[in-house]
């Protein structure tokens, strides 16, 4: 089992890399593989609503940091999003490239167990862990809660690591991503049945 784990920080070591460690050494300490993805630092295209991926099932922007995510997510059993937040929302960057990775391959990440953890200096935290959270709840995938919303505090990564109630939560997420990854792996449950799918764009 293996957890996909995606900085969407600028920063490779950052204070959202450091949160997403302590998960990954919880995940870890519980036998379950973890691999956290840098996004980098180079401009990131975002949708441009061509639905080319329609037909493909890949976004037609084929770039390689699209590629690799798109690789490493059909691997995964769990993924977690982690962000630092960019005034009361997560990074605009990581938004695109995740604007582009649900709409075009949504099918790779359904039903699989996800979270989202953010870092903040003060402020706006828990607006961008919902923001994060609705990639999760559109696509039907069982969201992995901790012990308080998944934040840690601080602008460099040795305030981060002050932050004990931060770390605690973020191993508190680890655990319970690796039992959620556990007890769905063990479950003789079929997934639920899907009904044919409705979609009205308005309220006639
Ligand atoms: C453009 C920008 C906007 C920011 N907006 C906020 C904010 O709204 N609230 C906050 O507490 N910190 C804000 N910060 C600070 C970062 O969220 C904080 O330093 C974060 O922990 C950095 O994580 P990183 O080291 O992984 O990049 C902002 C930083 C930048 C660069």
């Amino acid at each position: 089992m293996k957890v996909l784990l995606i900085n969407g920080s600028p920063h490779k070591n950052g204070c959202t890399y450091t949160a997403l460690s302590e998960v990954s050494k919880a995940l870890n300490n519980n036998n379950v593989e973890s691999e956290i993805l840098h996004i980098g630092m180079k401009p990131i295209q975002g949708c441009i609503a061509c639905r080319k991926c329609y037909e493909t099932g890949k976004c037609a922007f084929a770039d390689e940091l699209y590629n690799n995510l798109f690789e490493k997510v059909k691997e995964a059993d769990g993924i977690i999003v982690g962000s630092p937040v960019y005034y009361a929302g997560p990074n605009g960057s990581l938004c695109a490239l995740l604007d582009r990775l649900f709409y075009s391959a949504s099918y790779l990440m359904k039903n699989k167990p996800a979270a989202a953890v953010v870092s903040c200096r003060r402020g706006g935290a828990s607006a961008a862990f919902d923001r994060l959270n609705k990639y999760f709840t559109i696509n039907q995938m069982p969201v992995v809660s901790s012990q308080y919303w998944n934040s840690i505090h601080g602008n460099t990564p040795e305030e981060a690591k002050q932050d004990l109630e931060g770390l605690q939560i973020m191993r508190t997420l680890g655990n319970n991503m690796a039992w959620m990854l556990k007890t769905t792996k063990n479950s003789k449950e079929e997934l639920p049945q899907q009904e044919a799918r409705i979609g009205t764009n308005f309220i006639r």
